[in-house]
Formats: C-alpha cells, structure tokens, sequence
C-alpha cells in the first residue's frame, strides 16, 4: 500500500514538473496589429501560422485599437504594458501615406513608460504592412523599425528568404524589411499566395530567433494582472442592449456639446418620436413605468454618445456624472430608486469606467411631460 502511495505521489510531482517546464519552454509571441479593410489581419494569421510551425510556440494576434469590421470583432485589444510579458512581438500595420496607420501610431505613444523603464529592449521584434498601391511601402516597413530601433528591440529583416518561390508575372508586395501585400492590385485575390507565403516564412523564421533569444533580456512575469480591455459593442451584443436611434434635437441646440474632452447630453424619455410613460411619477405613471422611461432616457444618452465618439464607444474613459429630473409631487423621495436603473445601465455597458458621480432631484414639470431628463457628462478619448 505504501509503495503504491510512493508511485502516486511520484507521478505527480512528474506531471506537475513537466506541466511548468513545458509552461517555461513555451515561446509566447504576440501579433500586434491595426486592420481596417481586413488585409492587414489576414497577414497576421499567416504569421501566425508560421511562428506555430516550430514546436512549443504560441503566437496571439491582438489589436492595437477596437474595430468596426467584423471579421477583427472577436479579437482582443492590447495593453502597452502587456508587451515586456511575451518572447518577441511582431507588428503589423496598413500603410498610411508611406508611414504607419494613425492607431498605430497612436499606440505606440502609449509606449514611453515602456521606452523610459527600458522594458522592450533586446526582445526580437518584426514587421510587416498591408500597402494598396504599394506607394512608399518600403518607407513605410522602414518607419516601422524607426519606433522599434528606438525601444532598442532586436530587428529581425526578412532579407530575401523564399523570393525564389513567388509567382513574379505579377507584382508582389515583398520586401527584406518585412511581409507586405499590394491589397488593390487585384490581378489576384490579396494577399496573393505569393505575399502569403512570405509572410508565413517571416512567422517561422522570426519565432526561431525569439526561441533561441528566449531569457536573453528581461521578460516581465506573466502573473502581472493584465487589464482586460472588453469591447463595449461586444458587451451590448452580450447582455441583449440595443441602443435606440439618437433623437434629432428639436431647437436650436446639438445633441451633444463637446468642450476638450468632455461631452455634455441631454435626453428626456423619447422613444420612436413620442415620449414613453408621460406624466408624474405616483400620479399619471407607475414606479414601474418611471423606471422604464429611466432606462429609455439613458439609452438615448448612450445613442448620442455614440455620435460623439464617431460610433466607437471604446473611445469613452469615463461616465462622469448623471443627473436625473424626475417628474414629481413634493412630497416624492424615491428619485434615488429611478435613477439606479440609468447608473447601473452605465456600469453594465461600460464596467468600472461607467461609474459616476450622480444627482437626482425632483420637479413640477419636465418638458414634454416626459417622466424624467436625464443630463450626462463622460469623458472621452
Ligand atoms: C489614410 C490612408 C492612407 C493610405 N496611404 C497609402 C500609401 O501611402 N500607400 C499605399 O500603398 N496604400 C495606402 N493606403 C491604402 C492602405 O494601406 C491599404 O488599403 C491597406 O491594405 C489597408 O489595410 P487593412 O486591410 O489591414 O486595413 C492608405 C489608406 C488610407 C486609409
């Protein structure tokens, strides 16, 4: 009996070695990219697919910013500090008038703590673009490094490695800087096979150098609680919210007010161009009813604030403060009960970002007859 307890226990503590030495030998490489049209990320995916050719290697694609297109919708959104967590990182981008896309560019701004604390330096690091035309690709691809250089990561080129193999009747998008594609050279289908698989040959051939630089440079323990960015229309699709069209302001006012990087809205209980529940709270309309007109008006907050972030909610840093006017008798002291339904509605679709300051107060009319208004200020990107 004590001998078999011996094995049991001998096992495992073997399985359980094994289980960290694989964890400590697993190369981790992210793909950090920008797409718009799509031709940025499906060079990624072929990286990807070339760096997890070599044995005991995971590669990640992650975006630098939120994305409209739906293809990028399941995809996660990267944090600068997450970067000194990985093997190496290789970036990818579209060409913006021969330079990096803006939301990479963007990002990388993001990256001077990083820069400052030293944390990127001798980590390998690639590239590669999504061109149309090609015009100033190279230039582009050289930018690219340009940011890198000064993070002091290792540059790994391309040089001219499977060039024999491509079809050259028509133009490729190669470079020996990085993987590129001519997306509106559409002769082919784009990335042509060609640009394909110079990219997967980039993938391979990039994660054999993080492999052999693994533990070369300082690499930040994984355990660093990462932030998780969710994507707020990924929420709204979760929990079943859908935001109303934004109603037109009936005046001479906008539907929002944008002074530096706070908006300012206010919306009252319409819903299809007529007022949801009208009337005093406890008199006209039920505690009930008031709470669904809430919930309406904050919606309609919501649906403006959509237009003032040009339709990417990701955009909000922060719900700042809520106001709610209820519709009232004097002697009504349930406003904070109504106004739960408009600040949890916040937190639900934004987390931690949606929490506020708040003020309710009650009125002898509010316009339209409407239940209640409600007036929001956020802050934003
Ligand atoms: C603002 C802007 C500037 C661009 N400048 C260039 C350029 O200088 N050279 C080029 O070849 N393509 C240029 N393009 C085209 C994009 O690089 C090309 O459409 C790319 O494939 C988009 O990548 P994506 O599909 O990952 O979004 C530009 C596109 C935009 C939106």
């Amino acid at each position: 009996m004590k001998t078999l307890y011996t094995a049991l226990i001998t096992c495992a503590l073997l399985f359980t070695t094994s289980q960290i030495m694989a964890k400590d030998t697993l190369t981790k490489i992210l793909v950090l990219i920008h797409s718009d049209t799509g031709g940025t990320y499906k060079m990624a995916q072929e990286i990807a697919k070339g760096i997890e050719n070599n044995p005991h290697t995971e590669a990640t694609i992650k975006l630098v910013q939120s994305s409209k297109n739906a293809l990028l919708h399941d995809l996660q959104i990267a944090t600068p500090e997450e970067l000194p967590t990985y093997d190496g990182v290789v970036w990818g981008s579209p060409v913006y008038f021969g330079n990096i896309s803006t939301p990479m560019s963007a990002f990388f701004a993001k990256t001077v703590d990083l820069w400052t604390t030293h944390a990127l330096e001798g980590m390998p690091t690639a590239v590669f673009m999504s061109a149309g035309s090609g015009a100033g690709k190279e230039l582009a691809l050289q930018s690219f490094w340009n940011s890198l250089a000064v993070h002091g990561m290792i540059l790994v080129s391309n040089g001219i490695r499977a060039t024999e193999k491509l079809d050259n009747s028509i133009p490729q998008g190669t470079s020996v800087l990085g993987a590129s594609s001519l997306a509106s050279n559409k002769t082919v289908q784009r990335p042509s096979e060609s640009e394909l698989l110079i990219a997967y040959t980039q993938g391979q051939n990039f994660a054999k150098v993080a492999k052999a630089l693994k533990g070369t440079f300082q690499k930040k323990e994984e355990s660093t609680p990462k932030q998780v960015v969710t994507d707020v229309e990924t929420t709204l699709k979760q929990k079943n919210i859908i935001l109303p069209v934004a109603p037109n302001p009936v005046g001479n006012y906008t539907p929002y007010s944008r002074s530096g990087n706070l908006v300012f809205i206010n919306q009252v209980a319409l819903k299809d161009g007529k007022i949801l529940y009208p009337g005093k709270v406890g008199v006209d309309i039920t505690e009930e009813q008031a709470k669904q007109a809430t919930e309406q008006t904050m919606l309609n907050v919501i649906a403006v604030l959509k237009l003032a972030v040009d339709g990417d909610l990701n955009r909000v840093k922060k719900t700042v403060q809520l106001t709610g006017i209820f519709n009232t008798t004097p002697d009504y002291s349930q406003h904070a009960n109504l106004m739960n339904v408009a600040s949890d509605l916040s937190v639900a679709i934004f987390g931690e970002k949606g929490k506020h300051a708040r003020g309710t107060l009650g009125a002898t009319s509010v316009p339209v007859n409407s239940a209640v208004e409600i007036q929001a200020i956020f802050e934003i990107e």
